[in-house]
């Protein structure tokens, strides 16, 4: 009897040790909290799922701790037999009636989940969704807006609104990934890929690349700010060349070459006269070159005249000719 308790003891401390970890929020086992509905379909499923995992795993190690302890030698010679059983009929269809009524829930339920995870919701009363285009780098998040205005890194758009995201990629597999707002979705070259987002709160919502792509693939961080439909809007129409050109040093340049182009993983670029030379810069951030890849590959005039730009005015620190 007191092994009993000692036994239920332990198994009650081991659960409590789990649950713990469970409950510790984003720290733990819990997945984000879901702020749009994709996300929180996908969640659903996470925890209708875990719901079987977790009494699977109850069972089957509680079951194990009940068999070695139950079952122990007890003192009995090493070559003594147990007693041989074939087959129990009952026994046998129950364990494999279940597991198959088990996959059967889940499938259902996730089918039934999937179309509002998929999805982009039916056109809405002001015009249908915000359509967001998505260009995955190496090593940067390029979105691009309706009317044309460009950011690094950071998708800005407004609180309560369908927002589709067309994703492409301009080298290699990426993968675009903001729990909060959703699953992730790969960038693949050559292909199209979309899915969407209608965040419910005002805030800034962090993901990162979901796909192992290179030596900076840690470096490749999205955030998402959600602003109301005036921020937004406001925001959107007023991007202007020395803002691009920052975001862009920032998010492109910056992460090999350090924050004010001193030198990092990639050399030192501060001096460096290439940074006023309109075409031979151009060049460069086009094509790369040795361990370089090019960063700016698809840019647009006004892109590349946003960099010129910035680096003018802030990074460039060498000799000018002509004063
Ligand atoms: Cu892009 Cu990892």
């Amino acid at each position: 009897m007191r092994r009993k308790t000692l036994v239920l003891v332990l198994a009650l401390g081991a659960a409590l040790a789990l649950a713990c970890a469970a409950y510790a929020g984003n720290g733990g086992f819990a997945p984000e909290t879901p702020h749009s509905p994709n996300a929180s379909r996908i969640n659903d499923s996470y925890k209708w799922i875990a719901i079987f995992t977790g009494a699977i795993f109850v069972l089957v190690e509680g079951s194990l701790l009940w068999f070695v302890f139950r079952y122990r030698r007890r003192g009995r010679p090493r070559t003594a037999e147990g007693p041989q059983i074939h087959a129990h009929t009952r026994l046998e269809l129950i364990w494999t009636v279940i597991p198959v009524l088990i996959l059967a829930a889940i499938a259902s339920f996730i089918f039934y989940k999937l179309p509002g995870i998929k999805d982009v919701p039916r056109a809405q009363a002001e015009g249908g969704p915000l359509q967001i285009r998505i260009d995955a780098h190496q090593f940067y998040w390029q979105f691009t807006y309706p009317n044309g205005t460009v950011s690094v890194d950071e998708l800005h758009a407004s609180v309560n609104k369908v927002v589709r995201v067309d994703i492409y990629s301009s080298d290699v597999d990426h993968s675009w990934w903001i729990p909060e707002l959703g699953g992730k979705f790969d960038a693949i070259p050559g292909q199209r890929t979309h899915t969407w987002f209608k965040a419910d709160q005002i805030g800034t919502y962090s993901g990162r690349c979901g796909e192992f792509c290179g030596v900076f693939h840690a470096e490749m961080r999205a955030r998402v700010v959600i602003e109301s439909q005036d921020e937004y809007e406001a925001w959107v129409r007023h991007q202007g060349p020395l803002s691009l050109g920052r975001n862009e040093w920032m998010g492109v340049c910056a992460k090999c070459h350090g924050p004010q182009g001193e030198g990092d993983y990639g050399p030192q670029i501060s001096n460096n006269s290439l940074l006023i030379q309109t075409q031979g810069l151009e060049q460069l951030l086009r094509n790369g070159r040795g361990k370089m890849p090019p960063v700016a590959r698809g840019w647009n005039d006004e892109q590349f005249q946003a960099l010129e730009k910035y680096l003018d005015a802030v990074v460039y620190k060498g000799q000018r000719s002509g004063g």
